[in-house]
């Protein structure tokens, strides 16, 4: 384990609890923390990364540091051979996650982000929904993230720091996108791109945009986490298809179908509703949502499979990666740059023919700049 904060906290009591993981030991920088959890709990632990490495024999690492601290450790983990599941993001530039995939696929090592709505299964099955073309044709998607992490103005932490992985942007609109992802497949580009503080004076609190996607739907993705009327972090997905939309959330998957589809002869014309708590397998320690405890499985898994290709490996999360980066690219008011590893180039919008179009035909289709038009 390394980074024994929020989330490593978390992790570490369910990759300790594991049945078929040994937990050899664990890593912070903070004594203060290391010296308790060694007291009271007697895991080994260590100050610094490379003296554990060195140290220790191991098979996998789990990394939960702050997110700008991800692609070197990853680095590490990787040159000695290991196994890595490592929090989201995944890295802050989107150069290092292509070399490290590289790397990973030269090693043959397995690899995993934590990106745990991929294990709730109301989106699992708003992901089979799509792909089983029930809906039809998919013409646009919405992805929304509220929650209430910044409600007035703070800062001296790494997640206040833009240039740490700070702000909503990677802290919440990652997921949405990556949820996205999941079910669609990433936008190919971004326009239109609002990135507001509230509270916040170096990051952003909300940010919202359109995606473009290379089948030609569109997308909206609207996130906020000063959003006080939110207990907690709240996700929802909707899709919109020519037979039909869906909507998820981590509760449950509504379908609605105008036409029943022989693709999905168990959802009838009109609404169905498909719950987690009836798709969610139970798990062996309960932590925050099943879906915490299902992602470190499906990594342990993998280890002993040595199975490359799992869900949430670096290759989709570094998607996800791109996606925030177009935005950042946006926001900036910067045209992608050769080398920049960001998917480049103009988007053709599909629009619908309006009254003039279809009386004298189709003249020039409007083009959305690729990285955000402001
Ligand atoms: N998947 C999720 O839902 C989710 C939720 C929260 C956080 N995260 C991600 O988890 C990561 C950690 O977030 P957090 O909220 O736990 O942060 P945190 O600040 O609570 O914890 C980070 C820990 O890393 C330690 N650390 C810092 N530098 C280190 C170093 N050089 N070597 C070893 N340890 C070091 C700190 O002492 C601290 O204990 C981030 O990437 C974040 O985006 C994911």
């Amino acid at each position: 384990m390394i980074g024994l904060g929020k989330m490593g906290l978390s992790h570490l009591a369910i990759v300790r609890s594991h049945p078929e993981v040994n937990l050899v030991a664990a890593c912070d920088s903070n004594t203060y923390l290391t010296d308790v959890l060694g007291k009271h709990t007697g895991l080994k632990c260590y100050g610094d990364l490379d003296r554990m490495l060195d140290a220790e024999t191991l098979d996998a690492v789990v990394i939960s540091t702050p997110s700008k601290l991800h692609a070197a450790m990853v680095d590490k983990a990787l040159q000695r051979g290991l196994h890595v599941f490592c929090e989201k993001p995944f890295v802050l530039d989107v150069r290092d996650g292509a070399r490290l995939i590289a790397l990973a696929d030269a090693k043959g090592l397995v690899t995993q982000v934590g990106y745990h709505y991929r294990f709730v299964g109301a989106f699992q099955e708003a992901a089979r929904v799509v792909a089983s073309g029930a809906l039809g044709e998919i013409h646009h998607v919405r992805a929304e993230a509220y929650g209430p992490v910044v409600l007035r103005p703070k800062g001296g932490t790494w997640r206040t720091a833009k240039n740490e992985g700070g702000g909503a942007l990677y802290d919440y609109a990652c997921h949405a996108i990556d949820t996205v992802g999941m079910v669609l497949g990433a936008p190919q580009s971004v326009s239109g791109v609002v990135v507001n503080r509230l509270f916040s004076r170096d990051v952003e609190d909300e940010i919202y945009c359109t995606m473009h996607f290379g089948s030609g739907a569109s997308g909206q993705l609207a996130v906020n986490w000063s959003d006080e009327s939110y207990r907690k972090m709240s996700t929802r997905l909707t899709v919109w298809g020519k037979n039909g939309r869906l909507n998820a959330d981590r509760q449950e998957c509504q379908i609605f179908l105008r036409e029943p589809h022989a693709a999905r002869p168990d959802l009838p014309k009109g609404w169905s509703v498909r719950y987690t708590t009836d798709l969610t397998e139970e798990v062996w320690y309960y932590l925050r949502g099943e879906e915490y405890s299902a992602q470190i499985d499906h990594f342990a898994k993998a280890v002993q499979a040595r199975r490359t290709d799992g869900v949430n490996n670096f290759r989709t999360a570094l998607e996800t990666d791109r996606v925030v980066a177009m935005i950042r690219a946006a926001e900036r008011g910067d045209a992608p740059t050769p080398g920049s590893g960001l998917a480049a180039g103009p988007t053709r919008v599909p629009t619908r023919p309006g009254f003039l179009e279809r009386l004298f035909g189709r003249g020039r289709e409007p083009v959305a700049r690729a990285m955000g038009s402001r």
